[in-house]
């Protein structure tokens, strides 16, 4: 375990052997630049998410609902869920992270995927318990590796679905084994970042499961579809005792009036959200069959992204410089133990050209 060799206070045990999470890269060419390390929006936020975002400068001085009760109501309306079991906050990762803050003691384990979203890990061990991994086949989440590791100290499983870099996603079936397999104490998490991206029938993101048991929580984001990723708004479906729990712990305002009033205005955007839907269904055919025709191997992804496999880490490495340097910025999963791959976001129509334009000039 590291120990800080300074004389100053001194974090809690554990927290100096987090490697703290590298977001992607901005880019740094002067020029155009096209972002495609993240995971963003290829078509931006709703007009009306903007127009409701913009609205509110005469409010700022007040404090916001604590609840976030509007925004509960829009999201419940949407989905047909219950809104006193919806839990808002900055982001999904406040959400991961509160959860991991209030269900893992020191020494407990908490499971996720080989390759599963790394804020997982630092969430874990953030609370002192021990991260455990579950081998992947293929790049895709196995159930049976995954209960293979559940021991006596085992209190949580994070799964990603769909999974964050690998974009491969475990049907409902899958998951609904996953959760027969697990004792009644252990909380699964189901990561639904990118589930309005889905197109498989098969795929469900777990609001069914969370109502049907007291042990699933889903927690979803508005960072991706709806385009919002710079005010910082997720959100979780959770169990009435999980709702509470999280309710006691939360920061009282932990959801600002701006995230929430664009929140709204994203969600009840059908229109927007189906040309967004459309945009990313067929960008990303587009770019898997333009990068396979070039003789790279890729995912199937179901997210709004993909991961591309080189044969090398080094041309990984040296595609990855020679992107950058055209203001081509994609992200680099070394941290995930991908180091021969990259991993592409789904860009506008004219980034998702000037990529394959370059991937190929790259290979040539
Ligand atoms: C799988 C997964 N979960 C959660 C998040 C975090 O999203 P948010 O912006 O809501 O914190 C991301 C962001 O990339 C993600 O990929």
């Amino acid at each position: 375990m590291t120990v800080s060799t300074h004389k100053g206070p001194q974090p809690k045990a554990g927290i100096l052997d987090i490697h703290a999470y590298v977001p992607g890269k901005s880019g740094t060419k002067a020029g155009k630049v096209h972002k495609l390390s993240s995971n963003e929006s290829a078509v931006g936020a709703s007009p009306k998410a903007v127009a409701a975002f913009a609205a509110v400068g005469p409010e700022l001085a007040l404090y916001p609902d604590g609840g976030a009760l509007p925004l509960r109501q829009a999201i419940a309306a949407r989905y047909g869920l219950k809104p006193e079991n919806i839990v808002c906050g900055a982001g999904s990762d406040e959400l991961l992270q509160l959860l991991a803050h209030a269900y893992l003691n020191a020494g407990d384990e908490a499971i996720y995927s080989q390759f599963g979203f790394l804020v997982y890990p630092i969430v874990i061990s953030a609370n002192d318990a021990t991260a455990v991994i579950a081998s992947e086949h293929h790049h895709v989440a196995d159930v049976g590796e995954i209960l293979s590791r559940v021991t006596a100290k085992t209190k949580m499983v994070f799964l990603a679905n769909p999974n964050n870099p690998t974009g491969t996603y475990l049907t409902a079936a899958e998951i609904k084994r996953l959760h027969r397999g697990l004792p009644a104490h252990v909380l699964l998490v189901l990561d639904a970042a990118y589930a309005e991206f889905v197109m498989s029938n098969d795929y469900e993101a777990g609001a069914a499961l969370v109502e049907a048991h007291d042990n699933v929580v889903m927690t979803r984001t508005f960072s991706k579809i709806h385009g919002l990723a710079a005010l910082r708004l997720g959100w979780a479906y959770c169990p009435p005792a999980v709702a509470d729990v999280l309710n006691r712990i939360r920061g009282p305002f932990n959801v600002s009036l701006p995230a929430m009033k664009a929140g709204i205005a994203a969600i009840e955007d059908t229109s927007f959200i189906e040309m967004a839907l459309a945009h990313n269904t067929k960008w990303l055919q587009w770019l898997t069959a333009e990068i396979e025709k070039l003789g790279l191997k890729v995912t199937p992804s179901v997210g709004n992204f993909l991961l591309i496999h080189f044969p090398s880490a080094e041309q990984a490495r040296a595609c990855d410089a020679y992107l950058s340097d055209k203001g081509i910025v994609l992200r680099r999963v070394d941290a995930y133990g991908l180091p021969q791959a990259l991993r592409l976001s789904v860009g506008d129509k004219e980034a998702n050209q000037a990529f394959v334009q370059a991937l190929r000039d790259f290979l040539k």
